[in-house]
């Protein structure tokens, strides 16, 4: 077992390596962890940098322990939040902060804190029109590979220019790439109070620049508890929006932010203890029934 999870957590590694951009920034964040995508295998092509999001972020937390690590929320109603990562952008970032108050909705905003920087009164609007802002990294490196105080420049940096520009301490963070080890994630939420917010619904809106398409995949994808990743930083992502929300809204979602939808997560119901387990090594069996990870476990294992 524990060789098929090296091998495979090299293989991903690798994977990553080889495809993740030298320049930093702009940068997608990709590949939903589930369900799979129904789009052709030939789309899924060496080019596009294939980051899983880790197979334990969905895991729940050990008993009586808060859960660090969503992916998508277990919610009672018809609850999603939408994000946008990597900006804010000059001129796409406040296009789509019109239309979002025009539907009076709010959503949440993960920035490059080069971006933030660049663009302090952008993010002064962002909080002013009751959206959420989180940290997204100084500039989008792959945060996994790197060292413990290289990591924490990225965050740290990111966390006192947000408070700079707008007054508010962010509270949830997202890796770029979603790559986060299970370590770091229990790391950054002692030292920041971050949650790590992933995602379930990704478009690829940084791969397929066309509005039509990202609206379609996130009106197919989106259920109750989900979180929508897209990139306000293109013109074609925010495009889409009026139509994408306007369909979410027909559909009856109602939109929160991140904070919010996490707020309103429950547990899901205990799994039924009546049917016994099949018959599997007794070994592996009480591996399956231990707490989720503890943060002394470095262990990423991202799925292929
Ligand atoms: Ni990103």
């Amino acid at each position: 077992m524990i060789r098929l999870l090296s091998a495979v957590f090299l293989c991903a590694v690798s994977a990553v390596a080889a495809s993740v951009p030298a320049k930093p920034a702009p940068a997608p964040d990709t590949a939903a962890p589930t369900p799979p995508s129904p789009k052709p295998a030939a789309t899924a092509s060496a080019s596009a940098p294939i980051m899983s999001v880790p197979a334990d972020a969905t895991a729940p937390a050990a008993p009586g322990a808060p859960r660090i690590t969503f992916s998508q929320c277990h919610v009672e109603g018809p609850y999603v939040a939408l994000t946008f990562d990597d900006g804010p952008h000059g001129a796409n970032t406040p296009r789509l902060l019109e239309m979002l108050k025009q539907r009076k909705i709010h959503a949440t905003f993960f920035m490059v804190g080069q971006c933030v920087a660049e663009f302090p009164d952008i993010v002064k609007k962002i909080v002013a029109e009751g959206h959420e802002v989180a940290n997204h990294s100084w500039s989008h490196p792959q945060l996994s590979g790197m060292s413990e105080s290289g990591v924490r420049e990225q965050l740290q940096k990111t966390h006192d220019a947000i408070i700079a520009a707008c007054g508010v301490t962010p509270k949830i963070m997202r890796p770029p790439y979603g790559a986060f080890t299970a370590r770091q994630r229990a790391w950054a939420n002692g030292e920041w109070g971050y949650k790590c917010a992933l995602w379930d619904v990704d478009p690829l809106d940084w791969k397929v620049r066309n509005a039509e398409h990202v609206k379609n995949e996130i009106l197919k994808a989106t259920v109750p508890g989900s979180i929508i990743l897209s990139h306000d930083i293109h013109k074609t992502t925010v495009d889409a929006m009026p139509e994408t929300i306007d369909g979410l809204l027909a559909k009856g979602f109602k939109f929160v932010t991140v904070s919010e939808l996490l707020a309103m997560d429950k547990p899901l119901p205990p799994k039924p203890k009546a049917t016994p387990a099949p018959k599997a090594d007794p070994a592996l069996a009480a591996k399956a029934e231990s707490p989720a990870p503890q943060p002394a476990t470095p262990v990423q294992k991202p799925k292929p």
